[in-house]
């Protein structure tokens, strides 16, 4: 066996997959059933099993990973006792969600979406790994890649949005930047694609609840993100918490065997998500515990999450026959396998005075910086009021989230983090230290329902906020307002508004922050509102009569400078949004990529399917404005017509038609006009994100063929390209207008 030790920094090189099979089953040769067992236990670093020490169940091969730990001194101590105690000294993998950042904490997943930039989400992974690692975590539970069409649905925030094409884009970039392409790379963890699969289709968009979802629907909209994951290299999966058409996704054999690994050749190890097995019999499906473990271990879950359900009942389910230690071995297998491609045998411990060195580059930083820059999203800009001017004198910043660090670095802040993120009044007032930046809060927001994981926040409780209390601030704010020139309004949700557990019936802004927003606006200065959110808002009232927006989104460490520079024109906005925004939470699930009804949009009947509102949306998907002006012209179509199997390219120009350097996202639609189904009214199929001079052209190229013209199909009942017309657009979002021909024949 090679036990050559890898230097410090240095890559091991990578053991060939002969050698990597060839250990893996000396290892399993000597190993107890027991051992066996705890390889497929994840043991919660938080709450050891009852009676017994972590020490204890580590010193005998109880857990091959352990989570919800987050302490460098410890994981070595830890990883000494695996090593050099436990019968087969097999390292443990020491995992953490590390969702947007570990130190250095990054745009949420969906506002590095609404940057169209697959490369900036890669460079912020990968800053996240670096640091993770340092930190002495092995594996990290990301990137979530459920597709959310319900803004209800708090953890919305955690994933790319609605749409397959850019979260396929996003997946496989989040998955390079985590892993990086060698498993032994000292500077990376191992990936997670979560949580398979369709979670975010909740019903009501309530979290956990059960989602329904046609095969159809799975594999068009749903599995896509997934996919680019796997193709990318991604390690691991995390099965879903959730019911999916009547069988848990933890217990879903179609789901884990049948597809991800029979039809995919999934050939790493998937963990369930926490406590997942175990609630096999509180979701109904199993009768006890020993059900449960059966029927996870069956259906293809390797690893238990903390449930203890693996490690309770499978010797039990081996004495009986029910399972063989050949299944078992099965499981165990790529855990090991990934263990041995990761150098964790000959490099099991971490430099404990590494983190420090590692999160204090500046370039951590400064990627933080460009990352929050690029997500941010420009809603409205009447009259040019944006960039305001730098000769500003006299600035009232006003809203509950302007000096919050907490709602700044957003959701995923757990275990041990402290916050400690620039804020937008931290950011403007480092940007104009002339000027005189007056601020005020205004009443404090809350939950109705506190979040149940606060017992994780260390951050200080106050008490809750009288409404006289309330109201004085109210009152001091507007007052403050009133002595400004200009007043940038902070508003939005509070990090624990959105996540898990983190769904709500309405997308208004909580509390009294539209009242407030009403009562400064009616002062006559200009206002602009700057959003902190981690999911669409209904802002009807702002959409109207607030002449400048910018979405931040919760934009991280550096969040408060990439508003400063934005807001007094050093960086040009040039996010789009990657989800849309309903007039209101009772539309939701509300989406661009809908089939065509008998009474479509384009009929002179249509008014709207509501007699109560507009049912188009607030903002439509892509949407997003600039400083400068785009015009988007050319757009040419390689030949009008094709075979089946064939390809066309589409291209076009772009052109910069303004006074300032800027990015537009060019974005290529298509509808496929009849066919052995129904298809989405539109759908994303490329995307460039291009930066212009003013004057500059660029041109832009897409193609389009049996990728992207192919479907699942339910009448067919696999995957069909059509022969059928097709209408293609190019524009600057979901409702672009420039339109081409193509018809597809036998
Ligand atoms: C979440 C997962 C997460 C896991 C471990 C669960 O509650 O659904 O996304 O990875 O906890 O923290």
């Amino acid at each position: 066996m090679n036990m050559n030790a890898g230097t410090k920094s240095g890559t091991a090189a990578v053991p060939a997959e002969t050698e990597v099979s060839e250990r893996v089953e000396a290892l399993l040769e000597r190993m107890s059933l027991e051992e066996k067992i705890g390889q497929l236990t994840q043991a919660s670093g938080a709450v050891w099993t009852a009676g017994e020490s972590a020490e204890d169940i580590i010193r005998k091969g109880g857990a091959g990973s352990v989570l919800w730990l987050n302490d460098t001194k410890r994981f070595n101590e830890l990883q000494k006792i695996a090593v050099e105690e436990s019968p087969s000294g097999i390292p443990v993998l020491f995992a953490l969600d590390v969702i947007h950042g570990y130190r250095t904490i990054f745009p949420v997943p969906l506002a590095m979406a609404a940057s169209w930039d697959p490369a900036a989400a890669e460079q912020a992974q990968a800053v996240a790994a670096r640091e993770a690692r340092a930190a002495g975590i092995h594996w990290t539970f990301g990137p979530m890649l459920d597709i959310a069409r319900d803004a209800r649905w708090g953890r919305i925030v955690e994933g790319a949005g609605e749409d397959p094409c850019l979260g396929a884009a996003m997946a496989a970039a989040q998955v390079r930047g985590f892993q990086g392409d060698d498993l032994s790379d000292p500077e990376r963890v191992l990936a997670c694609a979560k949580h398979f699969a369709g979670y975010g289709a909740s019903e009501g968009g309530r979290d956990y609840d059960p989602v329904h979802l046609s095969e159809a629907q799975l594999r068009n909209v749903y599995f896509p993100p997934f996919q680019a994951a796997l193709k990318a290299g991604v390690a691991t999966f995390m099965s879903a918490y959730m019911d999916l058409n009547n069988v848990p996704a933890s217990g879903n054999c179609w789901l884990l065997r049948d597809v991800l690994r029979e039809e995919w050749g999934f050939a790493g190890f998937l963990v369930s998500d926490a406590f997942g097995v175990g609630n096999l019999v509180v979701e109904g499906f199993a009768r006890d515990g020993r059900d449960a473990a059966l029927r996870a271990l069956k259906a293809g879950v390797n690893v238990d999450m903390a449930s203890a359900t693996y490690s309770e009942n499978l010797a039990g389910l081996v004495e009986s026959d029910l399972i063989s230690v050949g299944e078992i071995d099965e499981m165990v297998r790529p855990i090991l396998a990934t263990k041995v491609q990761m150098g964790l045998f000959e490099r099991p411990y971490v430099d404990e005075t590494l983190l420090e060195e590692v999160v204090a580059r500046p370039e951590h930083r400064q990627a933080a910086r460009l990352a929050a820059q690029r997500s941010m999203v420009l809603l409205r800009n009447e009259g040019g009021l944006l960039p305001l001017s730098k000769e500003q004198k006299n600035i009232a910043v006003i809203g509950p989230l302007a000096d919050s660090m907490v709602a700044t670095e957003g959701s995923w802040m757990v275990f041990g983090h402290k916050p400690g993120a620039v804020t937008v009044l931290q950011g403007i007032r480092a940007r104009l230290p002339e000027a005189n930046v007056a601020y005020a809060p205004g009443p404090k927001i809350y939950r109705d329902f506190p979040h149940p994981f606060g017992e994780f926040d260390t951050a200080a409780k106050e008490p809750i906020q009288t409404p006289e209390a309330a109201e004085a601030a109210f009152q001091t704010a507007v007052a403050t307002a009133r002595g400004a020139d200009v007043v940038i309004m902070v508003l939005g949700e509070e990090a624990d508004m959105a996540g898990e557990f983190a769904s709500r019936g309405s997308l208004d802004l909580p509390g009294r922050q539209d009242e407030l927003l009403q009562a400064v606006t009616a002062l006559g200065k200009p206002v602009v509102l700057v959003l902190l959110n981690g999911r669409p808002l209904s802002i009807n009232w702002a959409a109207e009569n607030v002449p400048a927006i910018l979405e931040a989104w919760e934009p991280g460490t550096e969040g408060g400078h990439a508003v400063a520079d934005i807001l007094f024109g050093d960086v040009n906005p040039g996010g789009k949004l990657p989800v849309c925004f309903p007039r209101s939470g009772s539309h939701a699930p509300l989406y661009y990529a809908r089939t065509l009804t008998h009474l479509p949009e384009s009929s002179p009947r249509y008014l709207s399917r509501y007699w109560d509102s507009p049912t188009t949306p607030l903002y439509p998907f892509g949407f997003g404005l600039s400083y400068t002006t785009f015009a988007i012209a050319n757009l040419k179509v390689s030949a009008s017509q094709i075979k089946v199997g064939q390809t066309v390219a589409v291209t076009a120009d772009v052109t910069n038609t303004g006074p300032v350097t800027g990015d537009e996202v060019v974005q290529l639609y298509i509808h496929q006009q009849w066919g052995s189904d129904s298809r989405p009214m539109r759908e994303l199929k490329g995307f460039a994100r291009v930066t212009l001079q003013p004057g500059e052209t660029k041109p832009v190229r897409f193609s389009l063929g049996p990728d992207e013209l192919s479907y699942w199909s339910t009448n067919a009942k696999g995957w069909i390209q059509d022969a059928a017309a097709f209408d293609i657009w190019i524009g600057s979002d979901s409702l672009a207008t420039l339109h081409a021909d193509l018809e597809v024949i036998q």
